[in-house]
């Protein structure tokens, strides 16, 4: 080092670092940052989350998450086709289920023809070259919030809960969705899922599985998106603690060895070393989701004044990529999409 940055006797009086390695050069200009740039964004990177509410002509703004709507079928579609003229291909879809519709075990999520099966089939009518995928979880469905079945001792159940979720992942299937997303992290239910998908002929669905899927602070607004806030207790006997990342890789193993298609870890930025680690072990696809409280904070300190939406998104899904996730879920796609083109 000392002889890198010694000053040679003719530069010397220029005040000059006889220098050879000069990592700035690359930074000189637009054209020459853009060549070396390693990790670039790309429309087909994404995945639009979108909330799908009952009736018609509904536009209900989340409030926690200013910019992002309850859209009622009809609106969702004009908004898919707004999506696909920037370049999206991906939406993932959750539906709206009101309150007197829920119950302790979601029977509604079973009903052959509720609101998330009549939208995957309206959007694959209307648009077969997009992918739609679902979220298999129950707590949007459950009067108590929970994304399984709970005993009289207040324990979500596991095995019980895998077989709704299998049943589930068949209504999406039969109304024709292309991948089925559980998002609930009960034991064994991708193993379960796929064999109750092949069994009905449906090998050709994928499942993108939520492998870490957090414990996490950072979905509140989603829960008030969906008013599936848990009324008791919380989420942490089947959501990881944020404090693991082994864990995070045999989940993993877990998921691949059952069959899963593709991985997801989540919330994304304050976990992207778990993303990651997960990327040097596997060779399936890796995704995350850049969660409901990380879109609005950005919101949040947008409105103060405190910092520029639109750099702190891009940023983020940048870094988010550059950890190693193939694809994102965020619910920035649409403000970041042109900034990608
Ligand atoms: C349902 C589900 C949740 C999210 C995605 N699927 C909420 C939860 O697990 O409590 C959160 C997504 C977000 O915050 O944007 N199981």
């Amino acid at each position: 080092m000392t002889q890198l940055l010694s000053k040679s006797a003719s530069t010397q009086a220029l005040n000059k670092l006889d220098m050879p390695s000069r990592p700035r050069r690359l930074r000189r200009s637009d054209a020459i940052r853009g060549l070396v740039q390693e990790t670039r964004l790309h429309p087909r990177d994404l995945i639009v989350p979108l909330f799908i509410a009952p009736g018609d002509r509904r536009t209900d703004e989340i409030t926690s998450m200013p910019g992002i709507f309850r859209l009622s079928l009809d609106h969702t579609l004009r908004e898919i086709e707004a999506l696909c003229t920037l370049g999206i291909r991906a939406v993932d879809l959750f539906a709206y289920v009101a309150q007197e519709m829920k119950d302790s075990r979601g029977s509604e999520a079973l009903r052959p023809d509720n609101l998330l099966a009549e939208s995957i089939r309206t959007i694959k009518k209307e648009f077969p070259e997009i992918l739609v995928m679902a979220d298999i979880a129950l707590d949007p469905y459950t009067d108590h919030g929970h994304d399984g079945i709970v005993n009289a001792s207040g324990d979500i159940v596991n095995d019980e809960t895998v077989e709704v979720l299998s049943e589930m992942s068949l209504l999406a299937a039969r109304a024709g969705v292309d991948v089925v997303a559980p998002s609930d992290m009960m034991d064994g239910r991708v193993a379960s899922i796929r064999s109750a998908l092949d069994q009905e002929g449906f090998e050709q669905v994928s499942i993108l599985s939520y492998t870490a899927k957090y414990a996490s602070s950072f979905y509140g607004p989603f829960r008030d998106a969906l008013d599936s806030k848990p009324r008791f207790g919380n989420k942490k006997t089947y959501q990881m603690n944020p404090a693991n990342v082994r864990e995070a890789l045999r989940e993993a193993e877990l998921d691949e060895a059952e069959g899963a298609d593709m991985l997801l870890v989540k919330p994304a930025l304050p976990y992207l070393d778990v993303i990651a680690k997960i990327k040097e072990r596997t060779h399936l696809p890796v995704g995350a989701y850049h969660v409901s409280g990380e879109y609005a904070m950005v919101i949040a300190g947008e409105r103060a004044g405190w910092i520029k939406g639109d750099d702190v998104f891009l940023e983020s899904l940048t870094s988010i990529k550059r950890a190693g996730a193939d694809f994102i879920l965020t619910y920035a796609a649409k403000r970041v999409l042109p900034l990608i083109q």
